[in-house]
């Protein structure tokens, strides 16, 4: 049961379609996140960055219903769905892609984007059942919406290859071609960039940015690549042991000492001084993309 929130009203910036309010997830004494506050704007792409176990992946499995909230609300479209299930927020157009990619290996690249659920938001599923004809349109409408999503992501050529053959960059673009077949509302993307070759990943860059800008996608992404987030994001939350940071602009966020603080694991009273600006771009996390599995377990059609 969700309830109807009156969105907070504020100086005539745009309402969000997303904001979540003091939220927090505890795993028995360990606060994961902690009282977090943001916005995310529509038709923007944001970024979320922060050092390993800032809590940036508890906050998608929140958000995508994988992991009930302790505390705090999750504002989607002004209404509070914190602790909705994975395939509720799936109908209201959310989709996540993982840190550590979730295909299934067992079936084709093609068949991977056609198990996705194809029920739309709005899209009652006993319509489909009702005509075969009906089922006839929508399985060639689904693999003509599938055909050209592998063909956008230049994955045409590896269509009938097992995805678990797949290169861990191919795994990734498969992740994001998942999402595509959906008419997604809010994108979220958890290190997208990861284990990704330079070549691909200006490739990836370019199909987001495409997404964003001819096709209206909002997205969210958690990065620890920073060029990545700068080339892509307008605006950058930086996350810290739970908490909010700071967020701005990334040439803001990127010079501003608490940051570098935080990823050179700083923190002490009086610690490390500001540094002189312009600054190198932030240090590479240990241990980038190969830590342990993203927790919630759901898949975008909530198995
Ligand atoms: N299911 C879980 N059970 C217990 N602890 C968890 C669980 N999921 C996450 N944590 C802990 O919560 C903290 C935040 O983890 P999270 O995965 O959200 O970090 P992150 O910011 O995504 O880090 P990374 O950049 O390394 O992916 C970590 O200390 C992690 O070990
Ligand atoms: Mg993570």
């Amino acid at each position: 049961m969700d309830t109807s929130v009156t969105p907070t009203p504020s100086s005539g910036a745009p309402a969000p379609i997303l904001a979540v309010e003091g939220l927090t997830r505890r795993f028995g004494g360990l606060t994961a996140v902690n009282r977090c506050s943001f916005r995310i704007e529509v038709g923007r792409i944001t970024g979320i960055i922060g050092p390993n176990g800032a809590g940036k992946t508890t906050i998608f499995n929140m958000v995508a219903g994988a992991l009930p909230p302790s505390s705090g609300r999750i504002l989607f479209d002004g209404t509070d769905v914190a602790g909705l299930p994975t395939h509720t927020m799936f109908h209201r157009g959310i989709v996540r892609t993982f840190q550590i990619p979730h295909e299934f290996g067992r079936l084709t690249v093609l068949e991977n984007l056609m198990v996705v659920p194809a029920v739309q938001p709005g899209e009652r599923l006993w319509r489909v059942w009702t005509s075969p004809a009906r089922v006839r349109r929508r399985e060639r409408e689904v693999r003509e919406r599938a055909e050209e999503t592998l063909r956008f992501l230049t994955l045409w050529e590896v269509r009938d290859e097992l995805a678990v053959n797949l290169s861990g960059g191919q795994k990734k673009l498969l992740e994001l071609g998942r999402a595509m077949m959906t008419e997604p509302r809010l994108v979220l993307l958890d290190e997208p960039g990861a284990g990704v070759n330079p070549t691909l990943l200006l490739k990836l860059r370019d199909m987001i940015r495409h997404l964003n800008r001819r096709l209206g996608y909002t997205f969210v992404i958690i990065e620890h690549d920073m060029d990545l987030i700068a080339s892509l994001c307008e605006h950058v939350i930086v996350l810290a042991e739970g908490s909010v940071l700071t967020e701005g602009p990334m040439d803001a966020v990127r010079r501003d000492p608490r940051v570098i603080d935080a990823y050179l694991g700083g923190g002490e009273e009086g610690g490390a001084p500001p540094p002189p600006a312009p600054l190198p771009p932030l240090p590479p996390p240990a241990g980038r993309g190969t830590r342990r599995g993203s927790g919630g377990g759901a898949s975008p059609d909530g198995g």
